[in-house]
């Protein structure tokens, strides 16, 4: 068989921090989910008008804002005046969101380590992977743990690989363009990938076989019932993002 690339990273993987329990993408969300023993986070980062990596799930401030419109159009001034924790409970009232910069940092400070997920604005996937790149360049120790970059935009994975190749880095897919994953596979190969990070329900035992046997290790999100991931370990996968820190115990390795 090939061989399979290292794979440094624990199997539980909180998403967004804490999943649902804090508002994502916030420095309280990844506190609690520490406390709740994770040491591996996922995180979603783009870039403001004026080039800072910040924290958030989507293109848009609606939902998990105060405000409303394109999160990219607004500085990182401005953005960091935003109320981030009000739409999720009134004890978050005036949380913020984070840099990129302060989530890694935080990380590093606590031993900790990090799933950016690379999710630019549409048209900036270039930019924003070599961002992703440069940042991580700048303040992450290569001789600690190593950040994980994911991206379902195989340019911003392209981005971050011309920066900091040495960072290993995840397809995800949701959806397979060809119904095999074989051009999806393809892609991550081409990429360098270290792993194919997919939606969970479309691993199955010839898709691992597949996987690994290109080397590649196998990864899915957003796994959320015990059901679910049992399956996902039985099929000797090497990672499960979850929202459910409060379900699932970091050191729990299945059957
Ligand atoms: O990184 C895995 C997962 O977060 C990808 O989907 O939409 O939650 O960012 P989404
Ligand atoms: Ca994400």
């Amino acid at each position: 068989m090939t061989n399979l690339k290292p794979w440094p990273y624990p199997r539980w993987v909180a998403h967004r921090g804490a999943g649902k329990l804090a508002p994502e993408n916030t420095l309280s969300a990844f506190r609690l989910g520490a406390l709740h023993g994770y040491r591996f986070f996922e995180c979603d980062a783009k870039l403001s008008k004026d080039g800072v990596l910040f924290l958030m799930h989507d293109a848009t401030l609606d939902r998990t804002t105060n405000a409303s419109g394109v999160g990219g159009e607004l500085t990182m001034g401005e953005i960091a005046q935003l109320d981030a924790g009000s739409w999720h409970s009134r004890a978050y009232a005036g949380e913020a969101l984070p840099t990129l910069e302060a989530l890694a940092r935080w990380c590093l400070s606590n031993h900790l380590d990090l799933n950016v997920e690379i999710k630019p604005t549409p048209g900036q996937e270039l930019e924003t992977g070599r961002a992703c790149g440069a940042l991580m360049n700048r303040i992450w120790p290569q001789d600690i743990t190593q950040p994980l970059f994911t991206s379902f935009k195989p340019e911003a994975l392209q981005g971050a690989r011309e920066v900091a190749p040495h960072i290993p880095r995840g397809l995800l897919v949701d959806k397979f363009a060809d119904g095999t994953g074989d051009a999806d596979l393809k892609i991550a190969t081409d990429l360098d990938c270290h792993a194919m990070v997919l939606n969970h329900a479309l691993w199955d035992e010839a898709l691992v076989a597949k996987v690994h046997g290109a080397g590649l290790r196998c990864s899915s999100y957003t796994v959320n019932d015990a059901w679910a991931a049992q399956r996902l370990i039985d099929l000797g996968t090497d990672g499960i993002i979850t929202d459910r820190v409060d379900l699932f115990s970091p050191a729990q390795t299945g059957k």
